[in-house]
């Protein structure tokens, strides 16, 4: 069974992208069967990874993208996949096993004009689609904007995992807090649509400390991150008993930025010298965690 796991906070701006984009490639290097969906109407992961003019493309014609499974309705999720979306200059594929379900600016919609089926809400559709693809991976990752209206319900629906990326800032507890409400709301709202196939609703198992300054202390505001993980845990708040703040922090570098107009994931940004292979492996280590930090069975 694929590990399906959400990367969400409720604030924008902490590395969710980046550290999916990141994850999911070097969870390819290493032969995982990867499948990433881009939840976020910015469509930052898609741009990232098809670069602009693939993703242009999608954007001007709207089929493939992800909204086409609700608007008009004709694709499902398996149409909209994007086989090893990593290439090359010349179209070689760089990264095989790392595919995409893209989205596109079209995806707001499903947040206002689009009218649901009253009695089917957009998630439990997905679920449904999902099934059908399910079994062709060993990790499918959701990266999803800061709130849990319906694109994000997609991926907290169907996910049993949720990893919180955060800076060592007090916006991002307060963003893991909200998030933490509002799952809960959300849980309740959807639990009459889940299948016992789906395992259990999903809980936070980690949170990714994200753009780390070299020498700075991030003891504090990870102390207070640990408290609120605990309190919660305590509660039962969709918090995992084994949750954890993954040993690993990701380094602020400027090589992520650079990455992103490259369209490629660091490690293949190339040599660029002590930094990019640094924060290079800081996302394998992240990745090496991850793997030993599977919930159990
Ligand atoms: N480790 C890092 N070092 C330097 N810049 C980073 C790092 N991680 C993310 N960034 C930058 O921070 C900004 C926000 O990151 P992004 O992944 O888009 O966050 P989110 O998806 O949470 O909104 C982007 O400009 C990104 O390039
Ligand atoms: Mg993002």
């Amino acid at each position: 069974m694929a590990r399906k796991i959400a990367f969400v906070n409720y604030k924008g701006g902490v590395g969710k992208t980046s550290l999916i984009v990141n994850v999911a490639a070097c969870l390819a290097q290493r032969g995982k069967r990867v499948l990433l969906f881009d939840f976020d109407t910015q469509s930052n992961a898609s741009i990232w990874l098809l670069k602009l003019e693939r993703w242009n493309r999608i954007n001007a014609g709207g089929t493939g993208s992800f909204f086409s499974i609700y608007d008009p309705g004709t694709a499902r999720v398996k149409d909209c996949i994007i086989r090893d979306v990593v290439e090359g200059k010349e179209g070689q594929k760089l990264l095989p096993g790392l595919d995409l379900v893209p989205t596109t600016f079209n995806l707001v919609d499903l947040e206002g004009e689009y009218k649901p089926d009253p009695k089917r809400p957009t998630f439990a559709l997905f679920a449904d689609q999902l099934a059908e693809v399910e079994g062709s991976y060993d990790f499918i990752l959701f990266d999803c904007p800061p709130n849990i209206l319906r694109a994000s319900q997609n991926g907290l629906f169907v996910a049993n995992e949720i990893y919180v990326p955060a800076n060592p800032d007090a916006l991002s507890l307060i963003g893991f807090t909200l998030l933490i409400e509002k799952l809960l709301r959300f849980q309740q709202t959807s639990a009459s649509f889940r299948t016992a196939a789906m395992g259990p609703a999903a809980q936070v198992y980690g949170v990714v400390f994200n753009s780390i300054k070299v020498n700075v202390d991030i003891e504090v505001p990870k102390m207070r991150m640990q408290l609120r993980l605990n309190q919660f845990k305590a509660q039962k708040r969709a918090v995992a008993p084994t949750a954890k703040i993954f040993d690993t922090q990701i380094r602020d570098a400027m090589i992520v930025r650079r990455a992103v107009t490259l369209g490629l994931p660091v490690f293949l940004v190339g040599t660029e010298g002590a930094e990019a292979d640094s924060v290079a492996n800081d996302y394998r280590r992240l990745v090496t965690e991850m793997i030993e930090h599977a919930p159990a069975r």
